[in-house]
């Protein structure tokens, strides 16, 4: 387990694949002096995502890399955090799996944010199968990561209620926006 050493942060590297929110919120808060980590590293499997832009803004090194061929991807990041002394990753809306390897290799936590309430729902579309289903609740969960996709143990959930009117749309805004307490509260409680 990653464990703070005085007032040094955590040397974290935050992986994306999209949008961002979570990305942005996790600069955020490790920016308030009491938060356990620092983010030093985005990284995204892809050139189009949109959060890649927080790297300039909040002036936070980025790297990209294909994940065509993951083995090749995963070597070299697994170069570049040992390189940062990056001693804890992020997964927010990172859209690949990584492997039994990479996790084994990593020196350090990985944990990752779940649109559900998890053992529900691994994987994709996670609203849609919740209105389909008719679900009076949603959710969305922090846990750690292991190579079983979704299935590590859990850190924290919140609970959001599914009113009839809602669309996917609307689920998912609800959604984010409880992601955006939780990932905090997740990570001060691993650091706790
Ligand atoms: C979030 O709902 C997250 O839980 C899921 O993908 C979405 C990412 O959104 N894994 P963003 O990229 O943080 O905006």
């Amino acid at each position: 387990m990653v464990k703070l050493t005085g007032l040094k942060k955590v040397k974290t590297a935050v992986f994306i694949s999209g949008t961002g929110s979570n990305l942005k919120n996790l600069i955020k808060f490790s920016k308030i002096k009491n938060s356990p980590i620092s983010i030093d590293l985005i990284f995204s499997n892809t050139a189009k995502a949109k959060g890649l832009r927080f790297s300039n803004q909040f002036n936070v090194k980025k790297y990209v890399s294909s994940f065509k061929d993951s083995k090749i991807a995963e070597t070299k990041i697994l170069n570049l955090l040992k390189k940062e002394n990056i001693k804890f990753i992020c997964l927010a809306g990172f859209m690949k799996i990584l492997s039994k390897n990479f996790i084994k290799k990593f020196n350090g936590e990985i944990v990752n944010i779940h649109p559900s309430l998890l053992p529900k729902y691994k994987g994709l579309n996670t609203h849609i199968k919740a209105i389909q289903n008719k679900d009076k609740v949603a959710g969305c969960t922090v846990h750690f990561v292991t190579a079983k996709l979704d299935s590590g143990k859990i850190i924290l959930q919140k609970v959001v209620k599914i009113s009839k009117k809602d669309t996917l749309t609307t689920l998912a805004k609800k959604v984010l926006r409880q992601e955006l307490k939780l990932y905090p509260a997740a990570i001060k409680k691993i650091f706790s």
